[in-house]
């Protein structure tokens, strides 16, 4: 999707020079920085700092990671080992060990003349596969706004929650591929940012999208999302994914459940939007789930401009006070009124899953 209307991917590889190039999410909106990876630890770290983050874009920064590994030290001892510390770069979100599983099989095996271009056509076709993935989900969410256009015929208003837009995947997004679909077929849409703390991730990344593409949106807090339901000024939710069990429970940005509750309240209709490779085939009790606990600065201190319009960091809480960042939970199937995927919508239920989904 488009930056000041130049068309960019988060994530792209440069050949003469070896480099895997990724925006820097850490600066958005507020600056625009394209940033180097060079070595397998630059990726594993960049995923760590949420320099690039979101289930399908760090899933493939660690295929660009491997590739990395490959080039510094083609030994397998020291690729396994990179492919382990890229999986557990973070714990929540099941594609990054999808693609490192991927990139593993895909290169087990290969002599070390050709492990390289294998890896990397690889790396490259997790990246089509996503954006393809990313425009189907986005052609199949159409239908459901259509519908609500249909009945409602005026303007169609969404809440999203973090950010599930191109910039967590490598492009169209997953929970905004429907809403820049519907745009592009000239259907009127307002969208609910909910700001997503401690982050910001709704904020800083999806109004900005949505800036960019001359979507409607406002940024509400986090808790602002239960009364705008009450007084009738949401027509659905529609948030991603970072696992989503084969049972139909719904990992997601800390927050999401409790927009889901909210929703099934007040009858409005709640859609995840996920590629195929986001689904756990092996976990089938969503207590199970490692839920990621992240560095508590995250929300003692806040990133803005300051005066002179310099980026910087502040504290907000008191010096002392102890506090709790963990970065996702869980929504339990029966909250959820479908999913999107690649292959179509279906219930968030085992046996629909199963069927549309299982190869
Ligand atoms: O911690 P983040 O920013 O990586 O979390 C991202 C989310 O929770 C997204 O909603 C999810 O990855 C879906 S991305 C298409």
């Amino acid at each position: 999707m488009k930056i000041k209307d130049k068309h960019y991917q988060t994530i792209w590889y440069e050949k003469n020079s070896s480099i895997v190039k990724i925006i820097d999410q850490t600066k958005l909106p507020h600056q625009f920085i394209i940033k180097d990876l060079k070595t397998v630890k630059d990726a594993i770290n960049d995923i760590k700092i949420m320099e690039v983050r979101g289930a399908p874009l760090i899933g493939a920064t660690a295929a660009y990671g491997l590739v990395l590994a490959i080039i510094e030290n083609n030994d397998q001892t020291f690729l396994k080992k990179s492919a382990e510390n890229l999986i557990n770069s973070r714990p929540t979100a099941i594609n990054l060990k999808w693609a490192v599983d991927r990139m593993m099989n895909k290169i087990s095996g290969v002599n070390s003349d050709e492990i390289l271009e294998i890896a990397l056509n690889e790396a490259k076709e997790i990246c089509e596969e996503d954006i393809g993935f990313c425009k189907i989900i986005g052609m199949h969410g159409f239908k459901i706004i259509e519908d609500i256009y249909k009945t409602k015929k005026d303007t169609v208003n969404i809440l999203t929650h973090c950010n599930a837009g191109w910039l967590a995947t490598i492009d169209w997004g997953t929970a905004t591929s429907p809403i820049y679909h519907a745009h592009q077929a000239g259907i009127p849409l307002h969208v609910w940012v909910d700001e997503t703390r401690p982050r910001n991730q709704g904020a800083n990344l999806t109004s900005f999208e949505l800036n960019n593409e001359n979507i409607p949106n406002t940024i509400i807090t986090d808790n602002t999302g239960g009364i705008l339901m009450q007084k009738g000024f949401v027509d659905m939710c529609l948030v991603g994914s970072d696992r989503t069990l084969y049972t139909g429970d719904v990992c997601n940005k800390i927050g999401t459940y409790l927009k889901a509750l909210a929703a099934y309240d007040n009858s409005i209709p709640f859609y995840v939007a996920l590629p195929s490779s986001t689904i756990d085939w092996e976990i089938d009790n969503y207590k199970d789930i490692p839920i990621e606990e992240r560095n508590n600065n995250e929300l003692s201190h806040i990133n803005g401009l300051d005066e002179a319009g310099d980026l910087i960091n502040v504290l907000i809480y008191p010096k002392e006070s102890k506090s709790l960042n963990l970065a996702f939970d869980v929504t339990p199937s029966k909250y959820i009124s479908g999913l999107i995927t690649e292959k179509g919508i279906c219930k968030a239920d085992k046996i629909e899953i199963i069927s549309l989904l299982k190869n």
